[in-house]
């Protein structure tokens, strides 16, 4: 295992820096909520917004927590400890390991789900199912209580071996090699879908945008999917960024990182909705369930359907693996550097606090069916809790605290590579065995410097100003 500076556990190589920061940000987020949150919030217009989301706020914000962890070297609360001491600034690392145990709560929920559907999968569960058997063999799954609560623990726990194993070994290896099968797979049910008949209504739905579906709620919604996607506003991308060697480029990854996380999630989409309009199902109605009553159908009428549809579900639980991992990783660091608990007892604790949260999330349509708020059950409270308060929240005050606190040299020094540490081994000139020339340097440096005025405008002004204004706008203290 890798030891950095300081001791602590790192990642080594740059394909696997991009891969776990990757492996973090694809998850269900992309697959799971993605659709249906786009189904229950219009279509297009919202993807509009949320793609604008993504490119204004979400890389700024991707780029300041990579910043904060990797110039701090330490856990989510550690970080604004160490550079803000005395302050009231680790709070923000308090609000992300919150902000962890809600999401760790209802995420392994619907990774337990997908667990199941391994199962059912691999059982040939869905064997002559018509559509109306295939939601009705899921709704009573979800309904039945004992069976999503074992999927769930069992995910909880999986997480956690994997959190043992240690950050580079266990991190590192699991992300890097599956991912790109993902995507393939999600290629060719995207084929399937568009060439069912009646599927044109679902491209139409998907990329057509109705800006009459547009209410301030539903850009808090493409606020909060653009942040819980990208794994940003809670700390697990500083935490991880405390991994990365001084030689990442900070920014290259988080665009590389932003740009793979969405269009995965466009696919998820060209996936479902041309099929669920062929099934003759509403995009509003699926709720949570939509992904897990649409595909089963799509894998009957393909060609190798028992083989894609087990494939695709374990790569789905490995994508939602790579994602809790850096969800529970937050907490983990935390508790090991903070409090000086032992990792294995940090993991232990992690994982009975979660179970128990998790419990309630997943009961939501059984023993806890009615508790809620409205029209929202408990799984639906911890989730907007999570992405639309939560992750906000974070997101705003982390670029606060990159624009206006930090030092800027810091910053610079961060985005550029050029810290001081840098130059010296820059002249020492092992840095400069690549066959880049001196004027490609030249024009590589120009650019970072570009990158990072644009960078110093977006966090001071436009992401806490935007970020302000949608948030209040949706709860109602201001209207425009
Ligand atoms: N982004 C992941 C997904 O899309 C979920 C996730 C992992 C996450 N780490 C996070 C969400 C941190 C918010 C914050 O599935």
């Amino acid at each position: 295992m890798a030891l950095g500076s300081e001791g602590r556990d790192g990642f080594t190589t740059r394909f696997g820096i991009v891969c776990a920061a990757a492996g973090s940000a694809i998850g269900l987020g992309n697959i799971w909520r993605f659709p249906y949150v786009v189904g229950e919030s219009g279509g297009g217009a919202f993807l509009l917004i949320y793609l604008a989301f993504v490119l204004m706020l979400g890389i700024p914000v991707m780029l300041s927590e990579f910043v904060i962890g990797r110039s701090a070297k330490r856990n989510a609360f550690g970080a604004f400890k160490k550079i803000a001491p005395a302050t009231w600034w680790p709070l923000v690392g308090v609000i992300g390991i919150v902000a962890a145990f809600v999401i760790l709560a209802f995420y392994s929920t619907i990774a337990g789900w997908t667990l199941h559907y391994v199962y059912l999968s691999v059982i040939n569960g869905f064997k002559g199912a018509s559509a109306l058997d295939v939601t009705r063999i899921f709704e009573s799954f979800q309904t039945s209580g004992a069976m999503p609560l074992f999927w769930q623990m069992i995910f909880i726990m999986l997480t956690a071996v994997i959190i043992l194993s240690g950050v580079r070994k266990g991190i590192e290896k699991y992300s890097k090699v599956l991912m790109p099968f993902l995507v393939l797979l999600l290629i060719a049910l995207s084929i399937r879908a568009v060439t069912l008949p009646g599927s044109v209504a679902g491209l139409h739905f998907l990329f057509n945008p109705d800006f009459s579906k547009i209410t301030a709620p539903v850009i808090l919604g493409a606020l909060g999917q653009a942040f819980f996607s990208l794994s940003i506003g809670m700390g697990a991308l500083i935490t991880y960024a405390s991994y990365f060697p001084d030689k990442t480029n900070l920014s290259s990854t988080s665009f590389q990182v932003s740009i793979a996380d969405v269009l995965i999630a466009i696919l998820a989409g060209v996936a479902i909705f041309p099929a669920m309009f062929a099934l003759g199902m509403q995009p509003e109605e699926g709720g949570p369930g939509l992904i897990f009553m649409v595909l089963p159908n799509v894998f009957q009428h393909m060609p190798g359907g028992y083989i894609v549809s087990v494939a695709f579900f374990v790569l789905l639980a490995i994508a939602a693996l790579t994602s809790s991992i850096s969800i529970m990783e937050v907490v983990v660091a935390f508790l090991s550097e903070e409090l000086k608990i032992a990792r294995k007892s940090a993991t232990l604790i992690t994982v009975i606090a979660a179970a128990f949260v998790g419990m309630f999330s997943t009961l939501s349509w059984s023993t806890f069916k009615g508790t809620g708020i409205g029209d929202y059950n408990i799984f639906d409270l911890l989730d907007f809790t999570a992405s639309n308060v939560l992750l906000p929240l974070g997101g705003l005050l982390i670029v606060i605290f990159v624009g206006w606190y930090m030092k800027q040299q810091t910053v610079k020094d961060e985005l550029t590579n050029m810290g001081l540490l840098r130059m010296v081994v820059f002249m020492i000139g092992w840095y400069t065995k690549d066959d880049r020339t001196e004027e490609d340097r030249a024009k590589f440096t120009a650019l970072r410097i570009r990158v990072y005025s644009v960078f110093m405008f977006i966090v001071r002004f436009i992401a806490p100003i935007a970020i302000a204004i949608i948030f209040l706008n949706a709860i109602g203290l201001i209207r425009i």
